[in-house]
């Protein structure tokens, strides 16, 4: 079974994608386990202090090493990870490829960012990977590591019913997904292309391939190759 331990300020903020549909699902048949570690609870004062000025001066607190390296070395302690994901808007775009990789057996340890980020040597001596979500910034990590877990969990095999719909999802091989319809077949006169309805599997999936490849080069040229 997948381990994924995922440590915040606000662990509060990111649990509920975790109690519907696909991922609740994957968690009670015992595919995935997901862990939330409160950082505060690591804290060595009494305040429950993670957070500090910045050395040099300037807005916004930084999160500090000593709690963060506790609680990665009591997790660590228990058992092995394969990589510890620190998730901030200068890491590595989240893409499918890394997606498909995480995947792949191996626990994971996420750690989510807040303020102004974490001690650099946090980055240095503990992270083995940085996840971007996009080229924007939000408050926390806590979004951005619920859609890492989502993009990942969903891939697991056993996960989904239908083992085959995570591989004509869109981008999986470096395309967009073509249209699909469902019933009605004629909705106020617009109609469902015939194609669909002939019930010859080569020509639709010769529509579909040529309809994916349309919309790929339409859509996003960068990733059509
Ligand atoms: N934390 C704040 N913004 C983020 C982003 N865009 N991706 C990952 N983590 C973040």
């Amino acid at each position: 079974m997948v381990r994924i331990d995922i440590i915040s300020v606000l662990p509060e903020l990111i649990e509920s994608p975790f109690n519907a549909s696909i991922i609740k699902r994957a968690i009670e048949k015992k595919i995935i386990e997901v862990n939330f570690h409160n950082l505060k609870d690591f804290a060595s004062n009494k305040r429950k202090q993670v957070d500090d000025y910045q050395f040099g001066g300037g807005s916004g607190m930084v999160m500090m090493i000593e709690p963060i390296k506790k609680c990665i070395d009591l997790l660590k302690s228990k058992r092995s990870y394969k990589e510890v994901i620190y998730m901030t808007p200068d890491g590595n775009m989240l893409n499918q490829q890394i997606a498909n990789k995480l995947s792949i057996d191996g626990n994971l340890i996420i750690l989510c960012g807040h303020y102004k980020g974490v001690d650099q040597r946090v980055r240095d001596e503990l992270i083995t990977m940085e996840i971007s979500i996009g080229d924007y910034v939000l408050s926390g990590g806590e979004l951005p590591a619920a859609v890492l877990c989502d993009s990942i969990i969903r891939l697991i095999p056993g996960v989904l019913g239908d083992e085959t719909s995570a591989l004509s999802d869109s981008f999986q091989d470096g395309m967009l997904a073509p249209p699909v319809y469902t019933r009605p077949a004629n909705f106020e006169d617009l109609e469902v292309p015939k194609v669909l309805l002939s019930g010859n599997k080569a020509k639709i999936d010769e529509w579909r391939e040529e309809k994916a490849e349309e919309r790929t080069k339409k859509l996003r040229p960068d990733i059509f190759n």
